[in-house]
């Protein structure tokens, strides 16, 4: 059984998710379905699918116009939350330490973070790769956490690219997260990867070791795109 998440980013509609839901109940399938959805769509229902947030403030409440807190998002029905997305990295700023306060929030609310880590292309270039990841997954999980927690490698340069890393590439990446994650005391936590998923190579990335499910941006917007991901594993 995988993980196969969406992140819809901001695109979509209430029409298309509606459509798309009523699409996925139409499947059989045993893997676990979660859409990230805009916030404006956090109230959708479906008994086969779980709804997240792509983003929640660091802070609980307060003056901070634009921003929306993890006790709201959790009001809604959601279940899920990504935290420290590359676009998020990338256009607001996020750092490490901004990604574990959110988490810190998410978790406090009853919301499973999916916390994403991965290297930009400069810093794959100069050989930082493995540094990046490990310290993403050291410095963005909060301490004393016995709840659950879900990890997702995004390698920066890939997304929305159409490119992905070497299988090769990916266990490194996976097995590194799997074996720091078991350091900090957290066996067992999910680890998905995510960057140009699509239906024809999602079957083979998800047979990966350590690899737990995907994290899909495009192929996650259309029927057509995202059941061949969710039916291409059992
Ligand atoms: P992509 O996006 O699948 O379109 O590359 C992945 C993501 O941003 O999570």
């Amino acid at each position: 059984m995988k993980i196969i998440a969406g992140n819809w980013k901001m695109n979509g509609s209430q029409s298309a998710l509606d459509k798309i839901i009523s699409d996925l109940s139409e499947i059989d399938t045993q893997n676990t379905v979660i859409l990230c959805v805009p916030y404006t769509m956090l109230n959708t229902k479906s008994d086969k699918i779980a709804i997240g947030a792509q983003d929640i403030s660091k802070h609980t409440s307060g003056a901070y116009t634009g921003e929306i807190s993890a006790q709201m998002v959790a009001s809604t029905g959601a279940k899920y939350v990504i935290i420290g997305h590359s676009e998020c990295r990338q256009y607001h700023g996020d750092t490490n330490s901004d990604v574990r306060e959110k988490a810190t929030q998410a978790l406090n609310n009853g919301l499973i973070p999916i916390i994403c880590v991965g290297e930009t292309m400069d810093e794959k270039q100069a050989g930082k790769t493995m540094a990046v990841i490990e310290s993403g997954v050291r410095e963005c999980i909060p301490s004393d956490i016995n709840t659950k927690i879900i990890i997702a490698y995004e390698p920066r340069w890939a997304i929305g690219a159409g490119l992905t890393p070497t299988s090769a590439e990916i266990a490194d990446a996976h097995n590194l997260i799997a074996k720091t994650l078991a350091d900090m005391g957290l066996s067992g936590t999910p680890i998905l990867y995510g960057a140009s998923v699509k239906g024809n190579n999602a079957a083979e990335i998800m047979s990966i070791s350590n690899v737990d499910g995907v994290l899909v941006g495009g192929a996650s917007l259309k029927s057509d795109d995202f059941i061949p991901i969710i039916t291409s594993v059992k």
